[in-house]
């Protein structure tokens, strides 16, 4: 049985199958009966608006039914109960699981215990691989290939699960991240240690306005206050359009959302602005996701 955990869990071909598949769906308008029958069950732990909505929504255009809970207060988790027993009883109402997690490790443990195919929507500051998929799909479309660019990640890194994930998958096409940050919210050290090891040529700076000028893809994180062990005395400074001048006129600007204060509203109207496009994306890339799970 097939698990999305981690963007490890998917090799480069199947990666790139599945964004071929995303780009058709996404070229062709698809929507259909194909999936008709099956349900998803959306686990929610924590906050989501994005992966929650945009996997409901690309489930119900392949036609599936969609069941789960967004807040676990909702739901047995109040009463006690643990996350293997939930999974252990979803399992039987639905044909695959989303799951999403405040701890690290989560999407793994229910795994463990599941019958059906189980996706992490994200667990703690670890990892959120189909976020990634739809990342690699935005850059994949707007410079057609992945290898040889430049990826600037900027902002909070060290608990930015989504950036986690990017870079981890981009070290694998060849891609360069850049990682800028100031000292606190630099990526763990196993982060860059694994991206280092697929060959990488990696960078850090930490300020913006050093690495500006050479990058191709500026990803932008958001402060993960709800994770930061205390408050941090250095928080990056905001993207601006006025700070975008000094930056090249091709770049891609990217943001899994939600932004706070670190993406000034200001840059929505520069061209460069992808992010918007980026979460839209979400939904091709979600339904060539369950049709790579659940089809065939
Ligand atoms: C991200 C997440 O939850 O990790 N949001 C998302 O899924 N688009 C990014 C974030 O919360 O900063």
């Amino acid at each position: 049985m097939k698990n999305i955990l981690s963007i490890d869990d998917l090799t480069n071909d199947e990666i790139s199958a599945v964004l071929d598949n995303a780009a058709r769906i996404k070229r062709e308008g698809v929507r259909g009966t194909e999936l008709a029958g099956r349900i998803a069950a959306l686990l929610f732990f924590e906050p989501s608006t994005r992966t929650r909505l945009s996997f409901a929504s690309a489930a119900q255009r392949l036609g599936m039914g969609v069941i789960g809970f967004d807040d676990p207060a909702t739901s047995s988790a109040a009463k006690g109960e643990s996350l293997t027993d939930t999974i252990q009883v979803v399992q039987s109402y639905a044909d695959l699981i989303v799951l999403r997690h405040p701890r690290a490790g989560a999407a793994h443990e229910a795994a463990g215990v599941a019958a059906v195919p189980l996706v992490n929507g994200g667990d703690g500051g670890r990892e959120h691989p189909t976020q990634t998929l739809y990342d690699l799909f935005t850059v994949r479309e707007r410079f057609g290939r992945l290898d040889g660019l430049r990826v600037g990640f900027y902002g909070d890194l060290r608990f930015g699960r989504a950036a986690n994930s990017l870079a981890l998958a981009l070290a694998r096409f060849g891609a360069e991240p850049t990682w800028i940050a100031p000292a606190d919210l630099q990526p763990a050290e196993e982060v860059v240690a694994a991206v280092r090891g697929r060959g990488a040529v990696t960078a850090t700076a930490e300020r913006l306005t050093e690495v500006l000028s050479g990058l191709d893809v500026l990803y932008i994180s958001r402060p993960q206050r709800e994770r930061w062990p205390a408050a941090l005395a250095a928080e990056p400074a905001p993207v601006t359009r006025e700070l975008l001048g000094r930056a090249p006129e091709q770049l891609l600007v990217l943001h899994p959302l939600p932004r706070t204060d670190e993406l000034a509203v200001d840059v929505d109207a520069d061209p460069r602005a992808g992010y918007f496009r980026q979460a839209a994306n979400g939904v091709p890339v979600r339904m060539a996701v369950l049709r790579h799970l659940l089809a065939g």
